[in-house]
C-alpha cells in the first residue's frame, strides 16, 4: 500500500467522543515507550505525525489519524507506566478498556512488546482481555534493531512458545523496527488485505 496522505484528525479521552465515520480502524496498544507512536511515524513515513519520547508516558490520549482518506489508525496511550500516579493510571486503563470494548470500526488491534523482553505479565493480561471482549489482535515485536538476527529469532521463538501455554493458537505477529523501516512493508500489505477483507461490511 502506498501512503499517500496521513492526517491527524482528533484527540479523545472518550471512546464516544471518537470520529463516526464508518471507515475500518486500526490501533496501537502495548506498554508506555515500546514504540507505538513512532511505529506511526515510519508507517507514514512522516517523522512528527505521533508525538514521541524517550520518556515513556508522552501519550495520553486517543488519537486518531486518517490514511489515505480511507482508514483510520490509532495511537493510545501505553500501559504500565509507573511514574504515573495510580489515579492516573486507573484513569488511562479506564478509558482505554472503555476504547476497545465500545469502538465499533475497530477491525484490528496491534499489541505491540519489545522484541528484547519475555512475555510480561501486563502484556498477557492485555492479551487477554481483548480475547475476552472478541477483540481481533495481532502483536508487534519492535525496536528489533537493538538485536542481532540470531537473538532476535530465539527470543520471539521464546516469546511464541511462552504464549503458546495460555492461548490454542497463536495470533498473526509482525516485527518492526521503526529505526531501520524494518517490517513496513509486510505490515501495510497486511492492512491492504483486511481493508479489502472487510469492505463488505463498511458499505
Ligand atoms: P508512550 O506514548 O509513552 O506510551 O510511548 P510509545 O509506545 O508511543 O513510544 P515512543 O514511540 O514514544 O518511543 C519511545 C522511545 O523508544 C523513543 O525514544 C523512541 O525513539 C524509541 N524507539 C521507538 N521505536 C524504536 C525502534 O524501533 N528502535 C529503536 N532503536 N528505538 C525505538
Ligand atoms: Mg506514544
Amino acid at each position: 500500500m502506498k501512503i499517500k496522505s496521513a492526517e491527524f484528525v482528533v484527540s479523545n479521552t472518550n471512546v464516544i467522543n471518537c470520529p463516526k465515520e464508518r471507515i475500518p480502524e486500526y490501533a496501537f496498544i502495548g506498554r508506555s515507550n515500546v514504540g507505538k507512536s513512532s511505529l506511526i511515524n515510519m508507517l507514514m513515513e512522516r517523522k512528527d505525525l505521533a508525538k514521541t519520547s524517550g520518556k515513556p508516558g508522552k501519550t495520553q490520549l486517543i488519537n486518531h489519524f486518517k490514511i489515505n482518506n480511507e482508514w483510520f489508525l490509532v495511537d493510545l496511550p501505553g500501559y504500565g507506566y509507573a511514574q504515573v500516579s495510580k489515579k492516573k493510571r486507573a484513569k488511562f486503563q479506564g478509558f482505554i478498556e472503555y476504547y476497545f470494548k465500545e469502538r465499533e470500526q475497530l477491525v484490528c488491534a496491534f499489541v505491540l512488546v519489545d522484541s528484547r523482553h519475555d512475555p510480561q505479565k501486563i502484556d498477557l493480561d492485555f492479551m487477554q482481555f481483548l480475547g475476552e471482549n472478541q477483540v481481533p489482535f495481532c502483536i508487534i515485536f519492535t525496536k528489533a534493531d537493538k538485536l542481532g538476527s540470531s537473538k532476535l529469532g530465539k527470543q520471539i521463538t521464546s516469546y511464541k512458545k511462552e504464549l503458546l501455554k495460555y492461548w490454542e493458537e497463536l495470533p498473526m505477529s509482525f516485527i518492526t523496527s521503526s529505526a531501520n523501516n524494518f517490517g513496513r512493508d509486510e505490515f501495510l500489505k497486511f492492512i491492504e488485505q483486511v481493508n479489502e477483507d472487510v469492505a463488505q461490511d463498511f458499505k
